[in-house]
């Protein structure tokens, strides 16, 4: 916890200087009236430690106060750093100025400098004491790396975390069941500890980079990290373990892409496999779409070799992210502008997923080694350039990457429904080439039909 020595006689300012503080670095603020009593305070406290920072007025009830206490501090051995709010000229130790009346967003802005805090001890200073990760996340995992802790929540009470599992004990999925049995949807670990579990998963994703097996194999296992992977980004957002979980569940993806293990003669098995998969729409539509876009894109003549590797990269971290932020398989399953406006929606489903593209565009710019051209496709996903709601009708003013994934979702959404719809590929593609009339599109459909051989 940071310390903080403010030296300030008006109420409403130490107020609001205070209540900033305490929510910008969690500070404990001394507060003092004048000069002599801010040179006792940090006499008295050269033994147990400075202050982490002293906060000062240039002039205080019209007596220059803050030359003395830069001076003072000058003297000191242990030189706290010193921020003045209001001209005054001293030379032999920096300090920080702010002019006499200033926003509270310049104050905030000088705090961190003067601390030299970086983002991430602002971040861990904010963490809240425990963090909540998905018990679906525990499975396939059979050891506690640290305690974990249940939430009970009461009325008008603080919530309580009562211990379950002990760091070392081990657990299986019946365990597991038995707590979601009891609607329990989340674990908690000290924030502390949450790299240990990060890590936990970590090393499970990596696992599967050397697991050689058959096309349903890969899809059971592909579906349980891929729902890991999307829920730690999602939930605990960008960092370096989060990141390092995704780029391991996308390398898995292109892996079994491809090594052959899933490939175009065995299509059928994989749609087979998806189908009866028990993970959700969400894994079984993206890995379906990356699957045909990477087997596509070679069909498409845009370079060979290294950009049409790094195509197909961006294709699976497409598919992989696009509709992260819709959790429901009915919000997943919406596609077209005429599905949005006809589905019964609540307000906070309806602004989730007419922003959705937009969002998770702005989430790949804030994620470091993405591919460069991710968040473009991303935000054009449903056909509109900003990313917002669903573009009326094809058009043809998208990147070329972005048009190949429409068409591929279409087709996609489309046989994931063919026992609603009862058409198969071949009917599909007839169906869409009378959908869409552009060129631009008809050349991913003709694409599809000569990779599915239909
Ligand atoms: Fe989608
Ligand atoms: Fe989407």
């Amino acid at each position: 916890m940071f310390t903080v020595l403010l030296v300030e006689t008006n109420g409403a300012v130490i107020d609001a200087l205070v209540k900033q503080l305490d929510e910008q670095i969690k500070a404990q603020v001394s507060v003092v009236p004048g000069l002599d009593q801010a040179k006792s305070f940090l006499t008295e406290n050269q033994g147990k430690g400075v202050p982490d920072l002293v906060i000062v007025r240039a002039v205080l009830d019209e007596v220059p106060v803050a030359h003395g206490l830069l001076n003072f501090v000058y003297e000191q051995l242990n030189r706290p750093p010193v921020i003045v709010m209001g001209n005054v000229e001293f030379s032999g130790i920096e300090f920080n100025c702010l002019p006499d009346r200033f926003k509270i967003s310049e104050f905030s802005k000088i705090v961190t400098k003067a601390l030299h805090v970086s983002r991430k001890e602002l971040e861990a200073l904010h963490r809240p004491p425990y963090t909540g990760i998905s018990i679906k996340n525990f499975y396939g995992m059979d050891k506690c790396e640290c305690d974990v802790f249940i939430r009970i929540s009461k009325k008008n009470c603080d919530d309580q975390y009562v211990k379950r599992l002990h760091t070392g004990d081990n657990f299986d999925a019946v365990t597991l069941q038995k707590y979601e049995s009891m609607g329990l949807l989340e674990f908690y670990v000290r924030s502390d500890d949450l790299s240990l579990v990060l890590s936990a998963f970590e090393q499970k994703a990596l696992k599967q980079l050397d697991e050689k097996c058959v096309v349903a194999e890969l899809v059971q296992i592909g579906s349980h990290q891929f729902e890991v992977g999307q829920d730690l980004l999602l939930k605990l957002g960008v960092s370096d373990v989060t990141m390092r979980i995704v780029d391991t569940n996308i390398k898995v993806m292109t892996n079994a892409l491809v090594s052959g293990v899933v490939a175009p003669h065995n299509f059928g098995e994989l749609l087979k496999a998806l189908l009866a998969n028990k993970g959700g729409y969400n894994y079984k539509h993206s890995f379906l779409l990356a699957f045909l876009c990477s087997t596509i894109i070679p069909k498409m003549e845009w370079g060979k070799n290294d950009q049409m590797k790094s195509n197909i990269e961006k294709m699976i971290y497409v598919s992989f992210m696009h509709d992260i932020h819709l959790q429901e398989e009915k919000l997943v399953r919406i596609h077209s502008k005429s599905a949005f406006e006809m589905m019964a929606l609540t307000p906070q489903e309806h602004e989730l997923v007419e922003y959705h593209a937009n969002k998770v565009s702005t989430l790949a710019l804030s994620m470091p080694r993405i591919p460069a051209g991710v968040d473009i496709i991303l935000r054009q996903h449903h056909g509109t350039t900003n990313g917002v709601g669903f573009a009326d009708g094809a058009s043809g003013s998208l990147s070329g990457l972005a048009i190949l994934f429409i068409v591929v979702e279409t087709f996609t959404h489309m046989l994931l429904d063919f026992q609603v719809l009862q058409l198969g590929p071949k009917a599909i593609l007839k169906k869409m080439e009378r959908d869409y009339t552009l060129a631009s599109y008809r050349k991913v459909i003709d694409a599809m039909a000569e990779m599915l051989k239909v």
